[in-house]
């Protein structure tokens, strides 16, 4: 029975392997449906041989949907293939001809999510994916990465507006900046629009705030990345409560697979807790004595508040300003006992055009290195590696466990 209040599906990325014709058009239906609409789906034949040859060399989307015709152990030889593939997070959805319960628990003890019987409508289908995101236990869809100079005026919204571009540019994923520097916030101008404010609708009223109500918060810079600009006005101030963003974290978490948070540089009860709540911190520091003291405690600080998550990231900023004398690279890393991410070397020429014209490195002229450099640190806070998947996944894990119980290969194989 098709659930007539499944909700719409989140801003993630569905590629879909078919073998026949009947779900291959089922598939394109779907994807005129209303819920699909935040989606961006792509549908190729070839089934699982076609998957495999397409993750080999390139990272996978937030969910991989197969049909399949085969035999259920060459199915599951090539899932077990696939699964060496699959980045973290992403799901597996497998459409098959034969209402078969042995491999339906194969496929779920394999961290599978879905197993559908084909003949399916695409309400069906449609359901089945938001089931995937609705799961309570579901991980969210998500990723927040929050960013914070040590020194104020260093460039780190700089680098936080570049990453998000890079982000949803070069790994084509849809992300979120959010200008969380409620009264000078620049992302408007770096972007070069003029967005109505977002974020603080959101803080101010969090009673409000779901899925649906950001989606009107946003402003969209290009297909795969949203603004959630700050009102840049002095007209009154935002000493708000911690409690009132975690909301607007909450859903942004539930709907986006990328979020950056350009955090401003301050210490406050509620960009603390901001910082702490991130899947990744991203320190911003420039070699002189100050940055040196302030990223050692934001960095020991936050480290020690996120005693299970990633220690936080630290890109150094404006590197080799000329006649500026600077702290060697070396000793400030042994310092602060954390390898720099990235450096990015101080350029007045280039940020100042970019910053001026309200343009991203990634669309100018004689910034190549630069763009390579935020690749780089895009791919690093994705958890991938040089537009190579980390091998590990919730699918590998779940493999593994498999493994390791009493005949689980031999018998899954
Ligand atoms: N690597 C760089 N080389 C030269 N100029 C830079 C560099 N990075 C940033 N800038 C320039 O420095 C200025 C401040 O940058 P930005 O606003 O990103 O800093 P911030 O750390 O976010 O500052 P705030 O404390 O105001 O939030 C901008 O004019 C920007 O164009
Ligand atoms: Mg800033």
């Amino acid at each position: 029975m098709v659930d007539n209040t499944v909700p719409p599906l989140p801003h993630i990325a569905i590629q879909v392997f078919t073998e026949t014709q009947p779900v291959a058009m089922m598939v394109e239906e779907s994807r005129l449906d209303r819920r699909m609409a935040r989606t961006h789906m792509k549908v190729q034949t070839g089934g699982i041989a076609a998957a495999l040859g397409a993750y080999r060399d390139a990272p996978t989307p937030n969910v991989v949907v197969i049909e399949t015709v085969s035999d259920s152990t060459t199915l599951l030889t090539a899932l077990d293939e696939l699964a060496g593939y699959c980045d973290e997070g992403t799901r597996v959805v497998v459409i098959g001809h034969v209402n078969d319960v042995p491999l339906y628990r194969e496929l779920m003890r394999r961290g599978v999510s879905e197993y559908l019987v084909a003949p399916i409508g695409p309400l069906d289908f449609i359901e089945a994916l938001a089931g995937i995101f609705r799961d309570p236990e579901a991980k969210p869809v998500g990723r927040a990465i929050a960013v914070i100079g040590a020194k104020g005026g260093i460039g780190a919204s700089t680098i936080a507006h570049n990453l998000a571009y890079s982000i949803a540019g070069d790994m084509e994923i849809d992300t979120c900046i959010v200008d969380l520097d409620m009264a000078f916030g620049t992302a408007g101008l770096n972007f070069n629009i003029d967005p109505p404010q977002g974020i603080l609708d959101a803080v101010i009223d969090p009673s409000r705030v779901d899925t649906i109500m950001i989606e009107r918060l946003f402003s969209k810079v290009t297909p795969h990345l949203s603004l959630m600009a700050a009102p840049s006005t002095v007209e009154r101030t935002y000493d708000f409560n911690e409690a009132n963003f975690e909301p607007v974290m909450d859903a942004l978490r539930a709907s986006i697979p990328a979020i950056i948070y350009d955090v401003p540089h301050q210490w406050t009860n509620w960009t603390r807790t901001l910082l702490t709540r991130a899947d990744e911190v991203v320190v911003v520091a420039s070699p002189d004595l100050a940055n040196l003291r302030n990223a050692k405690n934001l960095i020991d600080n936050l480290a020690a508040a996120r005693p299970n998550d990633p220690k936080p990231r630290l890109v150094l900023s404006m590197v080799g300003m000329p006649k500026r004398p600077e702290l060697a690279i070396d000793g400030f890393t042994k310092t602060l006992e954390c390898p720099a991410l990235a450096s990015i070397p101080f350029d007045a020429a280039i940020f100042g055009a970019a910053a001026n014209n309200g343009q991203m490195l990634a669309d100018m002229q004689g910034a190549a290195k630069l763009q390579d450099i935020f690749r780089e640190i895009a791919f690093a806070l994705m958890g991938r590696q040089n537009a190579r998947p980390t091998k590990k996944s919730l699918f590998d894990t779940l493999r593994e466990r498999l493994n390791s119980l009493p005949g689980g290969k031999s018998r899954a194989a």
